[in-house]
């Protein structure tokens, strides 16, 4: 009996110990009986994706509980508890009480920290969600709207997928974000970021009460002044408004992590997680001199590619000429003429506009543009007006009735505004205004005003025309079509010209108009409606039919990153299929780095920059959720250079459109560029998506060396250029391999990185190659690189082999031996 009793005890002693085990190992929940205790198991949300615990940030003996990811090698905190009130030894007990509160007491029970509810219930748990979303509700009850307190609503530095930065007008409360006072100090810094709602929805990084950054206002497709950070398909954002509350909100649209931080000295950061080893930064904010709040002043116009970056608006003039060639800027600008409101008064139009701060601004989302000029023009306090939502044509109405701050203009992005002008502006809108009463200053405004109107009429015409031609094959003036059913339906909008248009563009394809050869087709320079223009002839190789091909062409049409040409629609008539894309300029990457003298242009920081940029964009080829592109022709002539020498990968998506195999098939006609293929591509025909990390490889050592791979030799030795540099980084002189012309404008380390990395990706089994997230990772990071393995291809152009490099230097498709 006796033993039988003490078995029992045993055991009850070991399911107690079990559960407690369990209870701090594997769940999701605090509960009344169950605490967190600082040295006991975390605890994680269910999915797995967070965890949380007592910490101590680096270089601090102090203990907060906090949040973070779970199974990432970098500790990254996400959310502090106790950011004002930290323990100072490993005592801290955190658990929840009646009526519903969640509280972190000491080693002698005094309350650190603690939450605040208006409710009670009777059996309160605390539950970490997987979104990161830490709760106290009723146990049991999963409505949502039953939360007693959540820490969504009480964020610190880090805003996570679906938290709402914003206000609540029925509560009251505001969510925002405040920065750690420092690396080591959780407690709130300087630095907040909102979403303001007053006027109309921007979001502000405030240092105190002062603002030190606006992003301009939502105008339904993004924040008026952020046009270049909407980074991809790695998350969507926006902001949404209604009577209760207007917030921002992202959310994740693949399952790569991202988050967002306001650092401790003010510097907003979008974060994505490549490979689960480290962070890399898509988007820092303050990006340039012009994200720094109103720098210019009243009317002023900041530019960051102007030197200095300050103007003022067209038909303004300094306030302060002295002032402002000291380039002190703060006073602003102030009208050359000042309007009289008595007479009419009119309204320019400014263009490509990050609007000014609408903390003064008022806002009716259902009115047109020209009932907004109506009421502006009534009131001779408004400044200004414009469309608040610019989609779908723009809608909606924005007025200013103070001077408008914080102006910056690009080349590209922002939106128009209408700026109220003296009546006597009119006069000279065609002229800088000197030379007043020459008769040539009215015929040409006047004459330039019929041929407007002719031309007006012409395009009119002609887009009439075409839209008949459409109409018969039962499309509207864009095309539009269902990209599942290949129908004509709202969902999709890709502008389809017709084959004449394209034909008159492109001088009839005529021979020298031909700008290149690529290995899906030949490409022409064209000018359509006054803009140069790229057109690709897919004709001789695709094989798909015609819905095939404009499923296709929309998926890549929506794929949209700086670093990939932005493709402007297609035509598709009988045989023909082509491909219309922005014209740019500079040509491609081997124009530069393999030219003598144009090679000059391109110093190491400018190539540096090529570098991660082509990295950046076939991380998103690649990445990308809905779609992982392969680009399989990946090579010097396939990156084209805008005017301010920022790469863009070409011809992607055109294996998807020209081969019907999935990812990781096997093909049996090879295409791509000798010099650029893998080994287990050109020689098998198998490829995956590190069959482009190996052409990207060659990429890297090609613009760090200035010499291509195809046409490499060197006087001591018959290796390739991929062998020649893998045996001087093997001996320790990398860097010799480095282009002559690069003289002293490099930096060491970033060379011998990218080096590093290049050799990196070109090693023999696609297995040992990185992934490009990790490329992006390896390159802007100072972490210690592994040793490349022996590159694929090692081998001297005498041997049998070295046959594959001395053959055609144009893109060739060839049958593979199977
Ligand atoms: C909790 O909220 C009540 C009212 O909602 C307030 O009076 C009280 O001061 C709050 N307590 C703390 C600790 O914030
Ligand atoms: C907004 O404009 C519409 C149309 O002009 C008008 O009917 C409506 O009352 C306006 N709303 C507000 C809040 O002014
Ligand atoms: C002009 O608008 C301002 C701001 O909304 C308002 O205070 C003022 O009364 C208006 N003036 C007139 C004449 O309507």
């Amino acid at each position: 009996m006796k033993a039988l009793l003490r078995e029992s005890f045993y055991l009850s002693l070991l399911l107690y110990l079990c559960s407690i085990q369990q209870s701090f190992g594997a769940t999701d929940t605090i509960t009344t009986t169950q605490f967190l205790r600082d040295g006991d198991a975390n605890i994680s949300s269910t999915g797995g994706t967070f965890e949380m615990g007592f910490f101590s940030p680096d270089n601090s003996e102090n203990r907060y509980v906090g949040m973070w990811y779970k199974n990432i090698s970098v500790q990254t905190v996400v959310w502090v508890a106790n950011r004002e009130a930290p323990l100072t030894n490993r005592s801290g007990i955190l658990k929840v009480i009646k009526p519903g509160l969640l509280v972190l007491v000491n080693g002698t029970n005094n309350v650190l920290w603690s939450t605040n509810t208006s409710r009670s219930v009777q059996n309160p748990v605390a539950q970490l969600l997987d979104s990161g979303n830490f709760v106290v509700k009723e146990a049991g009850d999963n409505n949502p709207g039953n939360i007693l307190w959540q820490s969504f609503d009480h964020p610190t530095d880090t805003l996570l997928a679906g938290m709402k930065l914003g206000r609540n007008f029925v509560n009251g409360r505001e969510v925002y974000l405040s920065s750690w006072k420092n690396e080591e100090d959780p407690a709130p810094g300087d630095y907040t970021y909102h979403c303001d709602p007053s006027g109309y929805p921007q979001t502000i990084v405030k240092k105190g009460s002062d603002v030190v950054y606006s992003s301009g206002p939502w105008n339904g497709r993004y924040f008026s002044g952020t046009q270049n950070s909407r980074e991809g398909s790695f998350y969507t954002y926006g902001v949404y408004s209604s009577t209760p509350e207007v917030y921002f909100v992202y959310k994740l649209t693949s399952l790569v992590l991202v988050r967002l931080t306001l650092s401790h000295n003010g510097v907003l950061q979008i974060w994505i997680l490549g490979d689960r080893k480290g962070w890399v930064p898509l988007v820092l904010i303050p990006a340039d001199k012009c994200d720094m709040y109103n720098l210019c002043g009243a009317y002023g116009s900041c530019n960051s590619q102007d030197s200095p970056v300050c103007g003022c608006l067209d038909k303004f003039v300094p306030k302060n000429s002295d002032a402002w060639n000291r380039t002190e800027w703060s006073g602003g600008c102030v009208r050359r003429t000042e309007p009289n409101c008595l007479q009419k008064d009119m309204f320019l139009k400014y263009s490509h506009i990050k609007l000014p701060d609408t903390r003064n601004s008022w806002s009716n989302v259902t009115m047109t543009l020209e009932e907004c000029k109506n009421i502006c023009s009534k009131n001779c306090s408004c400044m200004a007006y414009s469309n608040s939502d610019i989609r779908n044509g723009g809608s909606g109405c924005l007025l200013w009735f103070e001077d408008l701050l914080d102006i910056r203009k690009g080349p590209s992005g922002g939106q128009d505004i209408y700026i109220r002008l003296a009546a006597s502006e009119s006069d000279s809108l065609e002229q800088s205004g000197e030379k007043k009463g020459n008769v040539l200053f009215w015929i040409l405004p006047l004459s330039a005003g019929v041929i407007l109107v002719f031309l007006s009429l012409l395009i009119y015409h002609r887009r009439r025309k075409k839209a008949l031609e459409l109409k018969k094959n039962g499309c509207g003036g864009n095309y539009k079509m269902d990209y599942n059913s290949g129908n004509c339906a709202e969902e999709f909008e890709i502008p389809l010209f017709a084959l004449s248009t394209i034909a008159k563009a492109t001088n009839n394809f005529s021979i020298d108009r031909r700008i290149g050869e690529g290995g899906f087709g030949p490409v022409y320079k064209g000018i359509l409606e006054g803009k140069e223009i790229a057109v690709k002839r897919l004709s001789r190789t695709s094989t798909q039919g015609e819905n095939e091909f404009k499923n296709e062409v929309v998926y890549i049409v929506k794929l949209q990153h700086r670093n990939l040409v932005k493709i402007l629609g297609c035509c598709i008539e009988g045989e023909e299929k082509m491909l219309i894309y922005e014209y740019l300029p500079n040509g491609s990457l081997d124009s530069f780095i393999f030219d003598d003298t144009q090679s000059k242009v391109l110093d190491w920081p400018k190539r540096f920059h090529i570098i991660n940029g082509i990295a950046r964009g076939l991380m998103y080829l690649h990445q990308d959720s809905q779609l992982r592109i392969i680009h399989r022709d990946l090579k010097a002539n396939n990156i084209l250079l805008d005017k301010d020498m920022n790469p863009k990968i070409s011809d992607f998506g055109l294996a998807k459109i020209c081969e019907e195999d999935d990812i990781g098939a096997k093909t049996d006609r090879v295409v791509g560029t000798y010099g650029y293929l893998s080994p287990e591509y050109a020689l098998h025909g198998k490829y995956s998506v590190k069959s482009d990390v190996f052409s990207f490889g060659i990429l890297i050592l090609e613009i760090v060396s200035g010499q291509s791979n195809r046409k490499f030799s060197h006087p001591d030795h018959s290796l390739n250029l991929l062998a020649h540099a893998w045996k001087l980084n093997k001996e320790g002189r990398s860097t010799e391999i480095l282009d002559e012309h690069l003289g002293d404008s490099c930096s060491t380390p970033e060379v011998e990185r990218s080096i590093c990395v290049g050799l990196l990706c070109v090693q023999q089994c696609p297995e040992d190659r990185p992934s490009m997230s990790s490329v992006v990772m390896m390159l802007n990071n100072e972490g210690v690189l592994p040793q490349a393995k022996r590159p694929g291809f090692y081998i001297e152009r005498d041997a049998p082999d070295g046959e594959l490099y001395a053959q055609s230097q144009t893109p060739i498709t060839i049958l593979a031996a199977r």
